[in-house]
């Protein structure tokens, strides 16, 4: 009993130490993940959900025609830049990538030519 519960705890610690180390390594690495819209979801639900996060705080600049990550008629592109935008600023204090069901975490970096999605250290 007491050899099993020692054993346990060895495993333990070692599990620890683990996850210490993998808390540690994300510290350093700010992205990924980054949120992007899923290309599944419908572009009415898209729209909505796009609207309201231009209007509650995502910078939506960079996707006005002439901005760096504006794509004409590619509301999925455009729509991931912000939701991606809003992602990284609300991550810290829980924040999810979801956004009425329309977008999803990614792990490669969804920037394209000078459009550069943010990536927020936390
Ligand atoms: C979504 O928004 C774009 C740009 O405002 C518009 O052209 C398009 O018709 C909208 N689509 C739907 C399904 O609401
Ligand atoms: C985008 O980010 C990369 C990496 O940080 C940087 O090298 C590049 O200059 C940036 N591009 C623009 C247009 O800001």
């Amino acid at each position: 009993m007491a050899r099993a519960s020692a054993i346990a705890i060895v495993v333990f610690s070692c599990f620890l130490i683990l996850v210490l180390q993998l808390a540690d390594g994300s510290e350093s690495k700010l992205c990924p993940p980054w949120c992007v819209t899923r290309l599944d979801a419908s572009v009415a639900r898209v729209n909505i959900s796009f609207d309201w996060i231009c209007e509650n705080g995502a910078d939506c600049r960079p996707i006005r025609p002439g901005g760096p990550c504006y794509v004409e008629g590619d509301i999925k592109a455009m729509s991931s830049y912000a939701f991606n935008d809003y992602f990284q600023k609300t991550r810290p204090s829980g924040g999810l990538c979801d956004y009425g069901e329309v977008a999803t975490i990614s792990n490669e970096d969804p920037s394209h030519g000078a459009c550069n999605f943010t990536c927020t250290p936390y």
